[in-house]
């Protein structure tokens, strides 16, 4: 374990037993999540929309102009900068979030506050950093006022912006932390303690895209006791990652668990 490694651990409150040697990280899940089922995420029918059309086709630096020049939510008037998503183009780890918060806001990078803080440890407990193989991105691309909670309508107007990142990056594990981000990425209502421990999937096309949920950073810098739990997941990605075999297509699914 590296110095860096030994930090995030002691950050994540996980101490120096929770190695993440691979196996070790893989029994920790299996330990803690007994069976992984793959669910579909419901995928808005924005096809016939020309603008979400338009969107589609884009290229990297085609998508962040686009983003750069979004006026089609009230965010925009209230924006400092929009906040397009930080990171390695061809990471085979995408990070989504919520929306960006305050100092996101002001400096046009996601997860720059105390919980970008907690984000970067997360990653480097998994032997990862900001810029190396992870793609870190919201479901807004722009700050609600007062870091409200996003309404539908705005989600709706981000979601071809997300949706054309998750393609052009096609990554091998979709990370999504906190309760918001899931909910829109998968299209339901479900809690949080109903969607951890699973492998969902987010449908393209022929293709999906695996997808591991866990708790905000924010929220366990306020609850550190689900720090351990939030680990378990971690290894459930890491693991979903590693089994991966480049064509973005999840684990065979399995039973759901009894009571989940
Ligand atoms: N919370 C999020 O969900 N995203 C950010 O970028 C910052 C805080």
């Amino acid at each position: 374990m590296n110095e860096s490694q030994r930090r995030a651990y002691l950050a994540l409150g996980i101490g120096p037993l929770w190695r993440a040697r691979r196996d070790e990280g893989a029994a920790v899940a299996d330990a803690a999540v007994t069976e992984a089922v793959v669910t579909d995420a419901a995928v808005a029918d924005t096809a016939a929309d020309p603008v979400v059309t338009d969107v589609a086709a884009m290229d990297w630096p085609a998508l962040r102009a686009a983003v750069a020049e979004c006026r089609a939510c009230d965010l925009c008037r209230t924006r400092t900068r929009t906040v397009f998503g930080v990171g390695d183009e061809r990471a085979s780890w995408l990070v989504i979030g919520e929306a960006p918060g305050a100092e996101e806001d002001r400096r046009g990078e996601p997860f720059v506050g105390s919980a970008g803080r907690l984000l970067d440890q997360m990653l480097a407990a998994l032997g990862l950093s900001r810029g190396h193989d992870v793609f870190i991105a919201n479901v807004l691309k722009c700050r609600p006022p007062g870091n409200r909670d996003p309404s539908p309508d705005e989600r709706a107007h981000c979601e071809p912006f997300l949706r054309r990142q998750i393609e052009l990056l096609a990554p091998r594990v979709i990370l999504v932390a906190g309760r918001t981000a899931a909910q829109s990425l998968l299209g339901t209502e479900a809690s949080i303690a109903s969607l951890r421990g699973r492998v969902h999937a987010y449908r393209l096309g022929e293709r999906s895209i695996p997808v591991v949920v866990t708790y905000h950073p924010a929220y366990l810098l306020r609850t550190a006791a689900d720090k351990a739990r939030a680990w378990v997941d971690l290894c459930l990605a890491r693991r979903v990652h590693d089994q991966g075999d480049g064509s973005s297509r999840p684990p065979a699914p399995t039973a759901p668990r009894a009571g989940a």
